[in-house]
């Protein structure tokens, strides 16, 4: 592994993150880099959210595709979720699963969360499809605690790591 890094999505790193794919089998647990780049654009725009958008490198390479987000109410039942910080999205791309990148990008998002960009925070959040064992096991390792009293049938499993 060279140095993974976070970069900013910008004009000349977009093409980069948009060619990056997940499984055929884990297409259900995440949306396509490009919808996500539109989801953000809505929060910005319409629900005036902050959307934190990276693109995750190897070095030079493109490896995975990061979004954080602020204080997000969209799903009513999670107190945590106001002024919090969430992992909207987070994928490594499937050529290059399985080398540890995912660990290490998620060590980064953490640490740049701990960087306060929306101001201090108590939590920083995210959820994942209760089939998503792999994700599951990374984020619970990694020191989230799963609510899953606050999860209804069919919807993501929350998780909450205290910050
Ligand atoms: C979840 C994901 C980001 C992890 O990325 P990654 O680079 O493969 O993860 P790492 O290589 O850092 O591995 C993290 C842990 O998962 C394990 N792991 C990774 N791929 C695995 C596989 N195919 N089978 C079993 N375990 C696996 C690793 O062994 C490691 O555990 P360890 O540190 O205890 O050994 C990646 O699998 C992915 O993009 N999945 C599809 C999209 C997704 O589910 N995103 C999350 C939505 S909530």
């Amino acid at each position: 592994m060279d140095q993974i890094r976070l970069e900013k999505l910008t004009r000349d790193t977009v093409d980069d993150v948009l060619k990056l794919r997940v499984s055929k089998e884990q297409k259900s647990f995440v949306a396509k880099n490009s919808d996500s780049i539109i989801d953000a654009y809505f929060a910005m725009t319409e629900d005036k959210k902050s959307v934190y958008i990276f693109g995750i490198y190897n070095g030079k390479k493109p490896v995975g595709f990061l979004m954080i987000s602020y204080n997000c109410d969209w799903r009513e039942n999670l107190d945590f979720a106001k002024n919090s910080y969430y992992i909207w999205r987070f994928m490594i791309d499937r050529r290059y699963q399985g080398n540890g990148y995912g660990r290490a990008a998620l060590k980064l998002a953490i640490d740049f969360v701990r960087t306060a960009p929306c101001g201090k925070a108590e939590y920083c959040w995210l959820s994942y499809e209760p089939e998503n064992e792999i994700a599951r096991k990374l984020y619970l390792s990694m020191g989230f605690e799963e609510k899953l009293e606050l999860c209804k049938e069919d919807e993501e499993i929350p998780a909450v790591l205290k910050l």
